[in-house]
């Protein structure tokens, strides 16, 4: 069935998908590669348009998928398909270049997290509504992290208590996201770090587990895995 957006939803979401999973192995653009019988890019969109407030979806495909992607698409949800670029961040400007005049929140969110719960995408939101220009969702990091050198000798031990693993969605004020990405010079791989850079404070809220971005097999398994057997990873209420 194809979901409805929210006609006075506030919030775009901009979907860079233009990825070719070099780390996945061989095969097809990463977000067509099929979790539980379905692509990556299907299993994110749904869950997207199952959160309330989503106005606007825009996909940023692989160059040779667009119309693929367009026809896998049409039937989940009322979804822009723009054509992706060589790095991330080309893939994001391309997306923002088609956000129609309306929404004022403006979410970027990697295709590759295709289980993020349609509450994460509400409560960054919500966040950037309550008044911060810019939010990111994150984790505590579990590893002890060490610093090395070129020769895998360790420099140092890092205090891990400071340190936070960052997930999509990221969310913005749109005009804060347009200037950072106007301003932008090299390529970093996430948004909220062309932020930083205009000197935006970032606001941290929880992630979620399920946010996890499929980037290796071992992470398309676990992905499975979850289909299978977590009833709060299949239904997209949660
Ligand atoms: N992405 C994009 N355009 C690019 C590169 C990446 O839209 N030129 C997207 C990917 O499709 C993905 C997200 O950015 O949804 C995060 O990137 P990543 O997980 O690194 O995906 P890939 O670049 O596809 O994977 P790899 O780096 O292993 O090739
Ligand atoms: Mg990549």
């Amino acid at each position: 069935m194809t979901a409805q957006l929210n006609p006075r939803g506030d919030v775009a979401v901009l979907v860079p998908a233009a990825g070719a999973g070099v780390r996945l192995g061989p095969g097809r653009p990463k977000a067509l590669r099929l979790l539980a019988g379905e692509p990556l890019l299907v299993h994110a969109v749904r869950r997207l348009a199952a959160a309330a407030s989503v106005h606007t979806i825009v996909v940023a495909a692989p160059i040779a998928e667009v119309a693929a992607v367009r026809d896998l698409l049409a039937p989940i949800a009322p979804v822009t398909v723009v054509p992706g670029g060589a790095e991330r961040q080309e893939s994001v400007a391309a997306a923002l270049a088609a956000v129609p005049v309306g929404p004022d929140i403006v979410l970027v969110h990697d295709a590759a997290r295709a289980l993020t719960p349609p509450a994460l995408v509400e409560s960054v939101a919500a966040a950037v509504r309550s008044g911060h220009d810019a939010v990111i969702p994150v984790l505590p990091v579990v590893d002890t992290i060490k610093e090395v050198d070129a020769d895998e000798l360790v420099l140092g031990t890092v205090d891990r208590r400071a340190l936070r693993a960052v997930q999509t969605p990221q969310g913005f004020r749109r005009s804060v996201l347009a200037a950072a990405h106007a301003a932008a010079g090299d390529a970093l791989t996430d948004d909220a770090g062309l932020v930083e850079k205009q000197g935006v404070p970032v606001f941290c809220v929880p992630g979620s587990d399920h946010a996890l971005k499929i980037t290796r097999p071992f992470d398309l398994a676990l992905a499975e895995h979850l289909l299978a057997t977590d009833l709060r990873t299949r239904t997209l209420d949660s």
